[in-house]
């Protein structure tokens, strides 16, 4: 049964009738221009099909279940656990901004794997936005509920993180990754090409300390655009960089990946364009490359499922998704190869001591929507 009627199930097995509301925020692949968002940069993700659900109605005191997780407790408590943190931010950030939360009560149902960089957080918090948008009658506009959401995710999980999961869960548009500017928001849509197919495949690896990397990371970059007297690397090119003097080597590398990514995502929309998927690629694997050498957020897993997917015959291009080091590689193969692709890749990644990987749709699929419930 999948997410959309399991919620709608276990909303009438808890409150006898059908819910009023159903909403849908789907998990999404990035296909590049990683630990760029937050740079200002360019990215180039997708939604997928798999989602997160809720199904609700508005009641006196807020009581949300989630079938992984169970009840949201307490989520006006001023340190609430387990998942009912994410309730807890959505309703502060609403607060925060003068929008009202409206208690509201329901079933959350979700087929986004849990830490696997498909951003089943992000879904979540968009999700939630759009309960309180149907219940204050609302239409959402994707761009204001993605910058809420991701206030949302930096309080609940402490992640100084991007935008760009945020935003795409919230408005992506079916068989199509999109081009977003970060800096601007703006989005332009680029059909897949016809002859290729996008496979997730999750490595089954999770990494509980992957946060602090990523603030790391991001306190990298911002070194380098104060020393370079830019408001972010996005306004930093190659030679610019090269004229600084006194950068920490490691910084400079950093820079480099993220300058470099830019200028790859840009090239990547282009090659989708021209149909030209063999460059599409290329580009995804230059992308790796520089994720594992340059910015250093790669690991084992992701880079042996990278170099399994590689050595089969259709395989354009493959690299890792997300944050990094653990969770979902992301692969580019011709529609006529993948047939077999992802039991040769799994034959192999378990042949050099992986996890059997779960292969996941990719798919592009719609943004978040309020639904009709059945
Ligand atoms: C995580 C963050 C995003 C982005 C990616 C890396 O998914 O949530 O904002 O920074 O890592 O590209």
């Amino acid at each position: 049964m999948d997410g959309r009627a399991r919620a709608e199930r276990r909303f009438e097995e808890r409150f006898g009738r059908r819910p009023p509301i159903l909403v849908r925020a789907p998990g999404r692949v990035n296909l590049i221009g990683e630990h760029t968002d937050y740079n200002d940069g360019f990215v180039l993700p997708l939604a997928l099909p798999c989602a997160t659900w809720i199904a609700a109605e508005p009641a006196d005191a807020t009581d949300l279940e989630s079938e992984d997780f169970g009840v949201a407790s307490s989520v006006d408590a001023t340190q609430p656990e387990g998942w009912a943190r994410y309730v807890a931010a959505v309703r502060s950030v609403l607060l925060d901004g003068d929008v009202p939360w409206h208690p509201v009560r329901g079933t959350v149902t979700t087929d986004i794997p849990h830490g696997a960089s498909l951003s089943s957080s992000a879904a979540l918090e968009v999700a939630l936005l759009l309960v309180q948008a149907a219940l204050r009658g609302e239409r959402p506009v994707p761009e204001e509920v993605a910058r809420l959401a991701q206030v949302a995710e930096h309080r609940a999980v402490g992640l100084p993180s991007g935008i760009m999961d945020q935003l795409i869960s919230a408005r992506a548009t079916v068989g199509a990754a999109q081009l977003i500017d970060c800096r601007t928001l703006d989005g332009v849509d680029h059909p897949l090409p016809d002859d290729v197919t996008v496979v997730v495949l999750d490595t089954m690896t999770r990494r509980e300390l992957a946060e602090s990397e990523y603030a790391r990371r991001r306190a990298a970059c911002e070194r380098v655009a104060a020393a370079a007297g830019v408001d972010a690397l996005r306004d930093l090119t190659l030679a610019g960089l090269a004229a600084l003097d006194d950068l920490d080597p490691v910084d400079r590398r950093r820079a480099r990946h993220v300058i470099e990514e830019n200028q790859r995502t840009l090239d990547a929309a282009a090659a989708m364009d021209r149909g030209d998927s063999a460059e599409l690629g290329r580009l995804m694997d230059a992308s790796h490359e520089s994720l594992r050498d340059l910015y250093e957020v790669s690991g084992p897993a992701l880079d042996a499922m990278v170099e399994a997917s590689r050595a089969s015959v259709g395989c354009l291009g493959a690299r890792m998704t997300g944050g990094g080091f653990a969770g979902c590689t992301v692969a580019l193969v011709r529609t006529a190869s993948t047939g077999d692709f992802a039991e040769e890749v799994a034959d192999r990644f378990v042949a050099g001591g992986g996890e059997t990987p779960r292969v996941i749709d990719g798919t592009p699929s719609a943004g978040a929507s309020i639904e009709r419930p059945s």
